[in-house]
């Protein structure tokens, strides 16, 4: 999830470019760069002689910007692009823009590039030379490769040859006053003035120049000019589309029209699970190249180890769930803070996985650092690439959930539950403890939980007339049994976090050894009881507390008719399988626990006491 800015028009496109940037920073910011279409002297005075400018720097926006400061970088036509790496660590060589051979022709792009590698094999053999590792840098020698006419048609030719998602603008100084545009999955818009056109992956960037704006469709490409502005269909027949006009403010546009960070990032999951599957599973096939593990270790593997904190400690107990549910391999999951000290055992065939979305958490980091000493090798599950752990790990396996802003992990989470889920059915393929039925039942249903976390998002309404009812309540106890116990812990978390109510995720079998001594009318008890092997457990221990007069609120599974009985408050979620239920009874949760701390006025984003890595013991 990268940020996108693209100008041409009469006005200078250096600050436009560097402003826009800014603008997109919470949508990547490990490395940024500019491109502009300059004359060959610097100066603009007719583009006699238009060459292609690049300046681009690892870091945050501030340091291209000062780089930029010491340059005369004359252009009225220009590209740039802040980072958010997902193949090659950030540094200046990975970030964009990326050139052609010839240096004429100049790319960036936001999404993933699937089949990056075969094409990378294939240009080369034609004689085209690369500089980076990252998958982007086919495209501006796809774009040399097709460009025998316009670059327009080289892009149309080209969202034919790859294989993906994102966007993709390009500019040539063949044709210095052109912008050329695609959308394959990702968002772009373009804005239009008087002075110009843009493009942008968001609003927010160009808003302080224009109000007018026009969206672009998959796989449409654009062509821009100062003064003209087309789009061309999938076949390349050209379609007109009317401006809309936006009257936000700038801060409001950056959380694109959310009140907050944390409810723009629940509503970002659909995509984030979807970009975290992708190029991992093409064709009902499991591809975790990225794992490093040849066919004979991985039938070998005995024992798996996970260690996390917080939240991804909370993923982690829905992998060991999957793995040993499918896989049949036993796993170990620990709080990096007590595996570091508790003198742990590394064996032989046990594969070490460290969950952790920023990649800089301590705890995790010296329990990574611990169990190397006693020769474990390390698989890093992690959202941020060229983090700490990513790099002391001996392989990394990427969350591609975006840059997440609010200190509440949400979106990171059930990024990271899809990469437990995909864990496990790789290794219940390779040691063959999965029919050939149940594997590609799991796959499809896979496919479509994107769709059905959309369909809980678009009810959040429902959950917000509950947290209306119930958010003075002083006790919170999230209930749940096997899959629903890490979603209960999780919920719990989540409540405390924000809201800075009291609040336990419990297994709700251990109720009456202790916990339920807490339950009365000041209570509340969420249930997490979809439809599986243990809902009539959970359904009696919720009568239970109910007959302490504990307020009910109870997620389950459409067409459950039961417990609305004993419940004051149901949500109803959608079916999958029993071993999926985790990813979609957490959305709710979320957003319950969301609209309760803002009921009680709480800053959601940045809560009091937390940071949004915790980087000290
Ligand atoms: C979760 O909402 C919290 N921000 C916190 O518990 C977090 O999960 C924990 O600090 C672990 O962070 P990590 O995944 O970046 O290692």
């Amino acid at each position: 999830m990268c940020g996108i800015v693209a100008y041409t028009g009469n006005m200078k496109c250096k600050d436009i470019l560097i402003n826009g940037l800014k603008r997109l920073e919470y949508r990547g910011y490990d490395s940024a760069g500019i491109a502009v279409i300059s004359n060959g002297t610097g100066r603009n005075t007719g583009l006699t002689n238009p060459e292609i400018v690049v300046v681009k720097e690892a870091g945050k926006i501030r340091i291209l910007e000062d780089e930029l400061k010491n340059l005369k970088i004359d252009g009225n036509c220009g590209i740039g692009h802040t980072r958010w790496a997902t193949h090659g660590e950030p540094n200046k060589a990975n970030a964009h823009p990326h050139l052609d051979c010839s240096g004429n022709i100049a790319v960036i792009h936001n999404g993933i590039i699937e089949n990056y590698a075969e094409l990378r094999e294939e240009l080369k053999k034609e004689g085209h030379r690369f500089i980076s590792e990252t998958d982007t840098e086919v495209l501006p020698h796809l774009l040399e490769k097709y460009n025998d006419k316009d670059l327009l048609s080289a892009m149309q030719k080209l969202l034919k040859k790859i294989k993906g998602s994102g966007t993709i603008v390009a500019i040539s100084a063949s044709q210095p006053k052109e912008i050329i545009g695609a959308r394959i999955t990702s968002p772009l818009v373009i804005g239009v003035s008087k002075n110009g056109n843009f493009l942008a992956s968001d609003i927010p960037a160009v808003l302080e120049y224009t109000k007018n704006f026009i969206t672009i469709n998959d796989f449409e490409t654009v062509r821009l000019t100062g003064d003209k502005v087309e789009i061309f269909d999938r076949e390349g027949k050209k379609v007109k589309r009317v401006p809309f006009r936006v009257n936000w403010d700038i801060v409001s546009a950056e959380k694109g029209g959310y009140e907050d960070f944390m409810l723009k990032e629940i509503f970002e999951q659909p995509y984030g699970v979807e970009e975290t599957m992708r190029g991992r599973l093409i064709d009902g096939k499991l591809n975790f190249d990225e794992l490093n593990l040849s066919d004979k270790q991985a039938r070998r593997l005995r024992k798996i180890q996970i260690i996390a904190c917080g939240t991804s400690y909370h993923a982690a107990l829905i992998g060991k769930q999957v793995i040993e549910r499918w896989a049949k391999i036993p796993v170990e999951v620990d709080l990096s803070s007590e595996y570091r000290y508790r003198s742990p055992l590394v064996e032989e065939d046990c594969l070490f996985i460290a969950i952790t979305q920023s990649g800089e958490t301590i705890d995790t980091l010296a329990a990574i650092r611990e169990a190397k000493s006693r020769g474990a090798k390390i698989v890093a599950v992690t959202n941020v690439v060229g983090s700490t752990v990513a790099r002391e790990s001996d392989s990394v396996i990427y969350t591609h959930a975006g840059p997440e802003i609010g200190v509440c992990a949400t979106k990171t989470f059930t990024a990271q539950i899809i990469v437990m889920y995909l864990i496990g059915l790789y290794f219940a393929w390779k040691k063959g403890n999965i029919g050939e039925n149940k594997f590609k039942e799991i796959i499809s249903e896979l496919k479509i939980i994107p769709d059905k976390i959309q369909a809980i998002l678009d009810r959040e309404d429902e959950l917000k007339k509950i947290a209306d009812k119930t958010y003075k309540y002083t006790c919170f106890l999230f209930l749940g049994r096997v899959f629903g116990l890490p979603a209960a812990m999780e919920g719990a978390l989540k409540l405390k976090e924000i809201s800075y109510i009291h609040a336990e995720g419990y297994a709700a079998g251990e109720m009456k050894h202790g916990p339920i001594a807490l339950t009365d009318e000041k209570t509340v008890v969420v249930g997490i009881m979809p439809a599986d092997t243990v809902y009539e457990k959970i359904l009696s221990n919720i009568q239970e507390v109910k007959a302490r007069k504990a307020t009910i609120f109870c997620i389950v599974t459409e067409g459950d008719k039961k417990t609305e009985k004993t419940a004051d408050y149901v949500f109803k979620i959608p079916k999958t399988l029993e071993e999926l239920y985790a990813i979609l009874t957490i959305i709710p949760v979320q957003l319950y626990s969301y609209y309760i701390a803002k009921n009680l006025g709480r800053n959601v984003d940045q809560p009091r006491n937390l940071a949004k890595s915790v980087t000290v013991e």
